[in-house]
């Protein structure tokens, strides 16, 4: 029953593919609130280089491997050598472990979409969002809709599915991104916003926040998980991967920026901390969006775009496993969503519960959403990606051919991939580990 390999139609749908999986939570959500705790301009110069010189390394590497081997996560690793078959099911685990909380917020994001649609405006959300979350049936009911928004296009299968999720879904973002960011640099706070974002105050550079960028570039690149491995693999033989992944880096960070552009200038027209955290874009920002004219247009037009980044990330977690379970287990498509899908919903609730009945039961000091968060962003991405690149240097002896090309800069990344990239993430694990 094998199933013919699959491969995205052109260029463009790869490129689509892999930006639609980077595009997430991790930019308009994660990355406004995490420059806004790190002091803003300061953190986002250090992003811009971390992942343009140390990121874009992983990201080629995964790639590459998926183009050589032209199979799933696990199938790769095990293709590499046996012994590190354990390690590819670590980065499907990885990926399952993300989308269990990574859904209870897609679940949110539905429920504020239907509010601003039917503008049914809460007078006051910070007393609106926690009463919410904590709810037992509707949470748990709207993060399944969310997986089940998802799951129907790795369903259908890798083109007649995800390619048109994505060609559908990345464009329209990205103009409803641009038409909100344009919006905002009309308000009377965007001067500020934009001086917040892109001017520097040195002194607020330290270790955590360049440590705190690693994990963010890793995060919204979605590398260190073999998801990104899992769409290379249906790339075509003759895609440049250097220029794919610059390409891609480009995209993805262009996002991050203009989600900044769109929610800065709001933050600073009403005077609220940009430091609010995770719940900028549930309490600070919707409590804004009632005090502009159409509120209803710009809040359905805010969550619609942060849905379709959310959707087109999900698929892309929920691919990686499928990929790894249709291989591995022998098992159809459909068969593997289904369980998979089952899977998560089961492992979702407690994380659902985190805000409410379960909000007591910790582990480590942290809710059971809050652990899943930290234990994939802290321990595993970075460990992950020291091992991805560990394996690819040293043993997969085409990578520096393969990723980088055979000049200078080849020599260079495949150096830093060998020796320098691994110890650095290593160094992010542990103090990943300190900080429990
Ligand atoms: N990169 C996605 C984001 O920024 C998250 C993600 C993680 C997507 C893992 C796919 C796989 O939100």
């Amino acid at each position: 029953m094998e199933e013919k390999r699959a491969e995205w139609t052109n260029h463009i749908s790869f490129i689509l593919a892999t930006v639609g999986s980077a595009v997430g939570l991790g930019n308009v959500w994660r990355f406004p609130y995490i420059m806004g705790k790190y002091g803003g301009a300061v953190f986002l110069f250090t992003y811009l280089f971390l992942i343009a010189f140390i990121c874009i390394i992983p990201l080629c590497v995964e790639l590459t491997l998926g183009k050589i081997s032209r199979k799933d996560t696990v199938t790769t690793f095990n293709m590499i050598n046996p012994k590190f078959k354990g390690f590819g099911w670590l980065c499907v685990l990885t990926v399952v472990l993300i989308s269990c909380f990574y859904f209870v917020v897609g679940g949110w994001i539905l429920q504020y979409l239907w509010l601003f649609l039917t503008n049914n405006i809460p007078e006051n959300f910070s007393q609106y969002f926690p009463l919410f979350a904590s709810g037992t049936t509707i949470p748990v009911i709207l993060t399944i809709l969310f997986l089940v928004m998802c799951a129907i296009f790795p369903f259908r299968g890798v083109n007649k599915g995800i390619e048109k999720a994505n060609n559908i879904m990345m464009p329209a973002l990205a103009v409803m991104l641009i038409l909100l960011a344009i919006y905002s640099l009309s308000l009377p706070g965007a001067k500020e916003g934009l001086e917040f974002m892109f001017k520097p105050d040195f002194s607020k550079f330290d270790s955590t926040m360049v440590l705190t960028a690693l994990g963010q570039a890793l995060f919204t690149l979605s590398i260190g998980m073999g998801a990104i491995l899992t769409y290379g693999s249906y790339m075509k033989q003759d895609t440049k991967i250097l220029k794919s992944s610059y390409t891609l880096i480009g995209f993805d960070t262009t996002v991050s920026l203009l989600s900044g552009i769109m929610i800065f200038p709001i933050v600073f027209s009403f005077n609220v901390e940009p430091t609010a955290g995770p719940t900028l874009i549930f309490i600070s920002l919707p409590e804004m969006f009632s005090k502009l004219p159409f509120p209803a247009v710009l809040g359905s037009l805010f969550f619609i775009l942060i849905l379709f980044a959310a959707i087109t990330s999900g698929i892309s977690m929920l691919e990686t496993a499928i990929a790894s379970m249709i291989e591995n287990f022998k098992i159809s498509r459909k068969k593997a969503t289904v369980l998979l899908s089952l899977f998560i919903s089961v492992v979702s609730i407690p994380s659902v519960f985190s805000f409410g009945i379960m909000k007591d039961f910790q582990i480590f000091g942290k809710t059971f959403f809050d652990f899943l968060d930290f234990i994939t962003s802290n321990i595993l991405l970075p460990l992950n990606t020291a091992l991805i690149c560990l394996i690819a240097g040293w043993f997969v002896k085409s990578i520096k051919k393969e990723a980088f090309g055979e000049n200078i800069l080849g020599n260079i990344f495949y150096f830093l991939l060998k020796f320098v990239i691994p110890l650095i993430f290593i160094g992010v694990l542990i103090t990943g580990l300190i900080q429990v």
